[in-house]
């Protein structure tokens, strides 16, 4: 029987759609955002539904305040088997012209929450010989994009992180397993946060929440550490890796231009 998994950002969107997939697989869970009237009528459809434990705890991951909250009840859970940091959200508009607060609370989120939490969790798991940890990451990751530089930016430390950690725990005779998941475009409250018209963006680049959580947990059963969901996506990291930086550069300017997203 497989034991706790703690999703965050579980009131909507990915998050939402893992806990509904890791109920499926028989996981207790532990469901972290700050809407916690979504999470509670989360919890009762996934409890009547599957007849597991769901726990809620609402906390703003930005926060010293939440993120301690949440990293204690971590370090209390003995049965703790799978961790998704998966809280994330997006921002419009230049680097140099945005509000600084908002550009800190992404790196808050996306990177000191993962850091402090991913912490926590593998104390424990590594010293049980089992779990995992999943960083829900972003295509943007293999990307430098105009408007978006400090989400490609954090996306990438999260990458680099699951890959540093992957080799550590490989070095240590350690079963436990990392992720970085790299999801494409996806139909989410993501750009309904933003105001972002997904008009904009061709319908065929679109994935569904449900298709990539599958994927993931897919790659994740077989110790894949990067996962990109959709044939697409996987051309698109795959010329990230090999075109000349110039050409890329060009390309991204492009197509954020197209997108009304410079
Ligand atoms: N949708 C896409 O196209 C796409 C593509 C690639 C990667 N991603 C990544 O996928 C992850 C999930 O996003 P999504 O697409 O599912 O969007 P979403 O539907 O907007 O979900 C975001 C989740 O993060 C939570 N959250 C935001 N700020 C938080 C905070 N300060 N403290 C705690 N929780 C917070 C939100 O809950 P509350 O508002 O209730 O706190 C919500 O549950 C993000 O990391 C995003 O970068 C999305």
């Amino acid at each position: 029987m497989p034991g706790l998994a703690l999703i965050t950002g579980a009131s909507s969107g990915l998050g939402a759609a893992f806990a509904k997939q890791l109920a499926a697989r028989g996981y207790n869970l532990l469901l972290v955002a700050r809407r916690g009237d979504r999470l509670e009528a989360l919890a009762k459809d996934l409890d009547w539904q599957h007849h597991v434990r769901v726990e809620t705890l609402a906390a703003d991951l930005t926060t010293a305040e939440g993120l301690a909250a949440v990293e204690q009840r971590i370090y209390a859970a003995e049965d703790l088997e799978l961790l998704v940091n998966n809280a994330g959200f997006g921002t419009m508009g230049k680097f140099f012209q945005s509000a600084i607060e908002v550009q800190e609370e992404m790196h808050r989120l996306h990177v000191m929450a993962p850091l402090r939490l991913t912490r926590a969790a593998l104390e424990g798991m590594v010293e049980r010989g089992r779990g995992g940890v999943i960083l829900v990451s972003s295509v943007a990751a293999f990307l430098a994009a105009p408007g978006s530089v400090s989400y490609c930016a954090t996306k990438r430390w999260m990458n680099a992180f699951a890959e540093g950690l992957s080799l550590e725990l490989a070095s240590s005779a350690s079963p436990v397993k990392m992720q970085a998941l790299c999801p494409g475009y996806t139909v989410t409250e993501f750009h309904d946060r933003l105001g972002y018209d997904r008009g904009r963006i061709p319908k065929f680049l679109w994935l569904e929440a449900d298709f990539v959580v599958a994927e993931s947990l897919k790659g994740f059963d077989r110790g894949r550490l990067i996962v990109v969901p959709g044939w697409i996506y996987k051309v698109v990291v795959a010329l990230s890796k090999v075109l000349p930086l110039g050409l890329l550069r060009k390309f991204s300017k492009r197509q954020q231009k197209a997108i009304g997203r410079d």
